[in-house]
């Protein structure tokens, strides 16, 4: 215990166990000790401690830290938590020095130090495997800029689009969620060491060394709002939810096309399981499986709302539970993400299926209505017109494009032979597509080749200025 001195009795087994978080943020431990070795050498620096205390602390701190890495020490759970551990081993190692570690500070700034600096590390490799992913949809967009599908509103067949393209959609939401979490780690990098318990420390301290030490950009500018706020747990679980939100479409439209009425992909084996009594099943349980942990992330961030919705300032130990929810959180994302990194190449497209459903339900009337317009029509006659044309093809059941020219002119006489080629084809209909941000082939390979090539370069980049670069 750190604070026994005004008890006369001893802490309840129970209750210790019940009020205990070593379970969960030793997790922590690096974090914890890097946060002591910089506080340490602040305090040395502005003659606090001694600099044969700062030694011994950074000697012992560090034998810690190389035991932990080597699995040579355990954390000792009957510990109260992390901080608890390190500091009573280092007291047990090194004797007094040990016991001035704790001058002007709190375990409040110091666990809002170390939780800081462990979302930092997650939100790096987070955006890693974003990252990953993108490139992996870029690869597969790559093989299918001119696979031909059916775009869907309301999942009603809409317009003809290529499959390329509808990866690219979802590439561009990873990307968002890369760009987000990253803003959210900007915010987060301010350091709430110095601020004491809630009040700030009576010793003359200084704070922008330390900050400068753990590679914070600058100290907390309110010691009270640095050891309450979690504003930084509650922002990074919210990007990762959202990350998990697309996830669980992209997985909802695979576990569709995967379907016997779509037919639309073949998955790998490797990334399906069957039925214990249906012998025939071909399950995409992957999918299915994230689409249900997004879910979960999503409950992790309401948890961490409820959590803090109603805490008076400053710390108090309600915030304790703000860990496991981030942590699942963290965990369920980098695991998915990694899933489908391994699943993705292994979606395998049926080209003659996709064609043949972007083929029926008459996914080219707007371009007839566009080439209406294009003759002058005002385009809402023009729809009026063309919605005329598809009753009638679907009362004579047949596409648009097997009415004969003298049907077509019955409706409009603008109409001629040309609309066949310019307007009903799909490959047409595709390729006219052809502005920023369109279906056209010519710009879809434009915007898979772009962001190719801006992954492409990650890889020449050493692994640790990737990092450094992604924390900035
Ligand atoms: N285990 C605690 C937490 O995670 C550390 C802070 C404890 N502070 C206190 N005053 N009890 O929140």
């Amino acid at each position: 215990m750190l604070w026994k001195g005004r008890f006369k009795k001893e802490l309840d087994k129970k209750a210790n166990a019940f009020n205990a978080s070593i379970g969960v943020d030793k997790a922590l431990a690096e974090q914890d000790i890097t946060g002591s070795l910089a506080h340490a050498a602040m305090l040395a620096q502005t003659d606090i401690i001694s600099q044969e205390d700062c030694k011994a602390i950074t000697d012992g701190l560090q034998q810690i830290l190389a035991e932990l890495q080597a699995h040579t020490l355990t954390v000792d759970e009957s510990c109260e938590d992390i901080h608890t551990f390190v500091e009573s081993l280092l007291t047990e190692r090194i004797g007094d020095a040990g016991k001035r570690l704790h001058t002007a500070r709190s375990r409040n700034d110091q666990v809002a130090t170390d939780f800081r600096l462990y979302l930092k590390e997650e939100a790096a490799h987070t955006t890693e495997l974003l990252k990953d992913l993108c490139e992996t949809l870029c690869d597969l967009a790559s093989e299918h800029t001119e696979t031909i599908m059916p775009g869907y509103t309301h999942l009603q067949r809409a317009q003809p689009i290529v499959f390329g393209h509808h990866l690219m959609a979802y590439t561009f939401m990873f990307l968002r969620d890369i760009d987000r979490i990253k803003d959210a780690a900007k915010r987060m990098n301010v350091l709430p060491l110095g601020a004491g318990a809630l009040a700030g420390t009576t010793f003359p301290i200084d704070r922008n060394l330390t900050a400068q030490l753990l590679g914070f950009d600058k100290p907390c500018e309110n010691s009270l709002d640095a050891v309450s706020d979690r504003d930084f747990v509650l922002e990074l679980s919210f990007c990762l939810s959202v990350v998990m939100t697309h996830i669980s479409r992209l997985c909802e439209e695979i576990i569709l096309w995967n379907s016997w009425e779509f037919k639309f992909v073949e998955l790998d084996d490797s990334y399906t399981t069957g039925s214990s009594i249906m012998p025939q099943k071909k399950n995409p349980d992957v999918a299915e499986t994230a689409r249900g942990k997004a879910g979960r992330v999503a409950g992790d961030l309401i948890s961490l709302t409820l959590l803090m919705k109603g805490l008076p300032l400053a710390y108090a130990k309600d915030t304790q539970e703000d860990k496991e929810p981030v942590f699942d959180a963290i965990d369920t994302v980098k695991d998915t993400l990694r899933a489908f990194v391994e699943m993705m190449p292994g979606v395998v497209p049926n080209r003659e299926e996709m064609k043949k459903a972007a083929q029926a339900g008459y996914p080219t009337a707007t371009d007839l209505a566009d080439y209406l317009t294009k003759k002058g029509l005002p385009f809402r006659e023009a729809h009026d017109v063309v919605g005329s044309v598809v009753r009638l093809a679907s009362n004579l059941e047949c596409d648009l494009a097997e009415l004969t020219l003298e049907q077509l002119k019955d409706f409009c006489p603008m109409i001629e032979e040309d609309v066949y080629e310019k307007a009903l084809k799909l490959e047409s209909s595709i390729a006219a597509r052809d502005h920023l941000g369109g279906t056209a082939p010519a710009q879809v390979k434009k915007q898979v080749a772009r962001w190719h090539g801006i992954f492409a370069e990650r890889h020449a980049a050493p692994a640790q200025k990737r990092l450094a670069d992604l924390l900035k």
